[in-house]
């Protein structure tokens, strides 16, 4: 018999790259083997994302290509829908895209076997969208992880904020936390295979709770050996208080890029879309971070949504100042896109097209003249970056990121560039792109860690 190969394609979240890790690592464990063409794969998984209805879109498009490659083999292929287009749709995929054998919810990754194992028995197409709260309690030893440096580790699912505008609490559902003792279990063990950095995962992952909160888990995972940098995403802003600020001040394995989506900079708008808080009330957290982490290289990030229903052109504007007011090192726009079932469908004023492209264009093209001037004032400096790939021959071999997430293209004059992968080095800041630094080696070895204080390890 030959070996049976699957391919799983992913769009979406940090959340879905992992579920991706979930699926193949139960996959291997049936005995399948993972491959890089479409052409021979047996079972070819979407892992989908309904953020904005484009991101839906090219899930039906690519599911049209795999349609005609499915008859060139006679549909023997089984063809499979997971993550969150298949969570909001459910069966209505069959309909859409008769294609389609598997329909895979966001909580169902456990039951992809049995699943599977019903369509090699021609038991017909097999569909789960049940929910299961426990879906977060996942064996540690089962995903299959890409990279030997980042590791990523749900810490936490689902969301109960329902922003009036977002899809992701009908898709990922109510917000349920992993015991902190599984989390630095997973954390210890990754940690013992080598691993440098580790991504926690969640859809409102500093809402955290399991009789511990997000500040102490970090001090908990500040304390597992052989970690240089723990990541996490994606964060709301009204759990970033003075607690979390202090343990990332305390800690230094804990990274400082903050993410502190504002989505909008007017109170009506904010106030519209459910957001918890007011343009001031956001801004006094900006001042808090300041305050608490002064002295700390740190990166200022947001998410902004251009062209919410009602959004006025002087309301617009505020956002835009907001950028004048924070002074971030990047943010991620987006126009706004109606979802289905949420909140703001109610509202009639929508925003045209042209101009919501317009507004996103505006925005985005100021953000990149705030940033051009914010990356500007880190050449010359010294920073510590964790190498994470290595491109021997080329004339910056090194590539990794700061403590705070900027990533810094290094160049090196050094024999085995190799040997630097998955250490820390210091680099002194000598250009700038867009939103990648340049850098040159400080020195012809690795330092200790990321976090080793910058003035010891030059020279
Ligand atoms: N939990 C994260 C959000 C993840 S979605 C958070 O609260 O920050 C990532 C971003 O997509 C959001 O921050 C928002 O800016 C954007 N987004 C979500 N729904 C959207 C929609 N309907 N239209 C346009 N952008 C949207
Ligand atoms: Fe969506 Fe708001 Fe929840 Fe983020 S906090 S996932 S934007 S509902
Ligand atoms: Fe997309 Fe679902 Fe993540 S809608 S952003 S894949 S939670």
């Amino acid at each position: 018999m030959t070996e049976k190969r699957y391919f799983i394609e992913t769009w979406g979240c940090q959340m879905n790259e992992h579920d991706t890790e979930k699926m193949a690592g139960i996959l291997s464990e049936m005995g399948y083997r993972a491959t890089d063409s479409v052409d021979d794969a047996d079972v070819y998984l979407l892992n989908t994302c309904t953020i904005r209805e484009k991101a839906e879109e090219k899930v039906f498009s690519r599911l049209g290509v795999l349609k005609k490659v499915k008859e060139k083999r006679n549909g023997d292929m089984i063809i499979g829908v997971a993550g969150c287009v298949a969570q909001q749709n459910g069966g209505d995929i069959f309909q859409r895209a008769p294609q389609v054998d598997l329909v895979l919810g966001t909580q169902a990754l456990k039951q992809l076997p049995e699943m599977v194992g019903r369509l090699h028995g021609h038991q017909g197409r097999q569909l789960n969208v049940e929910k299961d709260p426990d879906n977060h309690l996942f064996p540690s030893h089962v995903p299959k992880r890409g990279t030997s440096i980042r590791a990523r580790i749900t810490i936490m699912e689902g969301c109960d904020n329902y922003c009036t505008y977002c899809i992701v609490p009908f898709t990922r559902g109510r917000e349920r936390s992993r015991p902190w003792q599984d989390v630095v279990n997973e954390a210890q063990r990754l940690a013992g295979m080598g691993f440098k950095e580790i991504e926690l995962l969640g859809q409102n992952v500093n809402s955290y709770y399991s009789t511990v909160n997000f500040a102490r888990l970090l001090r908990e995972l500040q304390a597992v050996p052989g970690l240089e940098t723990i990541r996490y995403v994606s964060p709301h802003p009204k759990d970033f208080d003075r607690e979390v600020m202090e343990t990332l001040r305390d800690c230094p394995k804990i990274a400082t890029n903050i993410h502190l989506p504002a989505q909008s900079g007017n109170s009506r708008i904010l106030k519209r879309m459910g957001r918890e808080y007011t343009r001031e009330l956001y801004m006094e957290k900006v001042y808090m971070i300041r305050e608490v982490l002064d002295g700390i290289p740190f990166s200022l990030t947001s998410d902004f949504i251009v062209g919410f229903p009602g959004e006025k052109e002087h309301e617009f504007w505020d956002t835009v100042t907001l950028l004048d007011e924070v002074g971030y090192d990047r943010i991620f726009s987006f126009a706004y896109s109606e979802r289905p079932g949420t909140g703001a469908v109610k509202h009639a004023d929508s925003v045209p097209q042209a101009e919501k492209m317009y507004r996103l264009k505006i925005l985005q093209q100021h953000q990149l003249e705030i940033q051009k001037e914010r990356m500007g004032g880190r050449v010359g400096k010294t920073a510590n970056v964790l190498i994470d790939t290595v491109k021997p021959g080329e004339e910056f071999p090194l590539v990794g990121r700061t403590r705070d997430n900027i990533l810094v293209h290094i160049k090196a004059e050094v024999g085995s560039p190799e040997r630097f992968y998955g250490r820390p080095v210091t680099v002194t800041v000598t250009g700038t792109g867009l939103h990648t630094l340049r850098g040159e080696l400080c020195g012809q070895d690795p330092i200790e860690h990321l976090w080793s204080p910058i003035a010891a390890s030059v020279g």
